[in-house]
């Protein structure tokens, strides 16, 4: 069967649509921990109260796959047996689940699938990985295949990684699926043991700021960070060979190779370091709740992935610099890879209405851009009901 073109007329009975499966699958925010992922080291994220929902029926075809999304208003359908990398990006991150499904010898049959999504795109909370995570639940539960929570986070990842493409860590995907309400998890991305923290911020809540802008260098510096990390790690375990990422790495090992490692990924490891101990740092804040000494933390994060890891950007700097003397905002920085998407503020409750105004207005006189305010509360993962 050739693949049909997208925007192609819906088959008449997608109209009364009876799902036998419903999905909401979150996007998700991270407190602090950026960038650390991928070097084995600490994060502390948490789905989010927005989602997008899937609704899912076998339509006793062998092998079709027609899926429609009502956030694009675009229908597609495919051959399951024909699967390969399309035009439009939301399209691969599905086809890449399928992919990696058929990998791990799961066999499935046609069906049929809508998707609304409430999460805005390129963001940085992770509508890919709520997308990858969702449709990767929602086919195993339709098809009885018995993946475990965990098989679907690395599968998932896998699929963004070898299909669409991107080098991603595994922190979005995890959020997506393993959080717990009103938890942050400490996720140890080297052992994968995760600590649910209770996220008891008192009389704040949490803002996102949407710059709305994508700067389109956050691909490929996204995979140049990466490269600079892993070319330090091989400079350093030529000596020490117990080290296989820069969770082994010690400031005095950096120092010790400094000259070989080169200015530029010394600061980008060095940052690393120092993130994973803001981590560590911020678990003993949220615990004993001190939102001051909490605050202070994101800001540092902010100004090492301003300066060090150098992946912000004008709009993100901007909103970080907008808080910094509000004594009501303890907190914030850039969330996700960077180059646009959120800021995260930790912000008084009742204060929120007023700031929202204020930066809003500032905002819109330095960017001619609107930034798009979202509170978010962090909440459970992956919800999956069999109708
Ligand atoms: C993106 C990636 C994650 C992580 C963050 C940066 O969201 O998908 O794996 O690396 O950037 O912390």
């Amino acid at each position: 069967m050739k693949p049909a073109e997208n925007n192609s007329s819906i088959p008449e009975n997608f109209k009364n649509f009876k799902a036998e499966v419903k999905v909401a699958s979150p996007g998700r925010i991270n407190l602090i921990g950026e960038h650390t992922d991928y070097n084995q080291g600490f994060v502390m994220p948490s789905a989010i109260d927005k989602k997008i929902h899937f609704k899912f029926r076998k339509n006793d075809s062998d092998n079709l796959v027609r899926i429609y999304s009502e956030t694009f208003e675009t229908y597609v359908e495919f051959d399951l047996n024909q699967i390969s990398k399309r035009k439009k990006s939301w399209e691969n991150y599905l086809l890449g689940v399928i992919d990696e499904i058929k990998k791990v010898g799961k066999k499935f049959k046609g069906f049929d699938c809508i998707i609304k999504s409430e999460l805005p795109i390129g963001a940085g909370i992770s509508s890919s990985a709520a997308l990858e995570c969702g449709f990767a639940g929602g086919l195993n539960s339709l098809f009885d295949l018995n993946l475990s929570q965990m098989e679907i986070v690395k599968l998932s990842q896998r699929a963004e990684n070898n299909f669409v493409g991107n080098n991603c860590g595994i922190m979005d995907q995890f959020a997506s699926v393993m959080s717990k309400k009103d938890h942050f998890i400490k996720l140890d991305c080297q052992s994968l043991e995760a600590e649910f923290i209770p996220a008891e911020i008192q009389n704040c809540k949490l803002l996102l700021l949407n710059t709305n802008v994508s700067h389109n260098l956050a691909d490929s510096e996204y995979n140049t960070r990466r490269q600079e990390c892993e070319n330090a790690v091989a400079i350093i375990q030529k000596k020490y060979t117990e080290v296989n990422s820069l969770r082994q790495v010690s400031f005095e090992m950096l120092e010790e190779f400094k000259e070989k490692i080169g200015p530029i990924s010394l600061k980008r490891c060095r940052y690393v370091l120092e993130e994973n101990k803001r981590v560590q740092d911020t678990e003993k804040a949220l615990r004993s709740g001190d939102l001051k000494a909490l605050g202070k933390l994101m800001y540092a994060s902010h100004r090492g992935l301003q300066h060090q890891y150098e992946v912000s950007c004008p709009e993100l700097d901007f909103l970080v610099d907008f808080s910094e003397d509000k004594s009501f905002i303890y907190g914030s920085r850039m969330m996700g890879g960077g180059f646009g998407g959120c800021t995260i503020n930790l912000i008084e409750t009742d204060k929120i209405e007023h700031y929202v105004e204020e930066v809003e207005k500032a905002y819109q006189e330095k960017f001619n851009i609107t930034p798009t305010p979202i509170t978010v509360v962090p909440d459970a993962g992956t919800q999956i009901t069999k109708v």
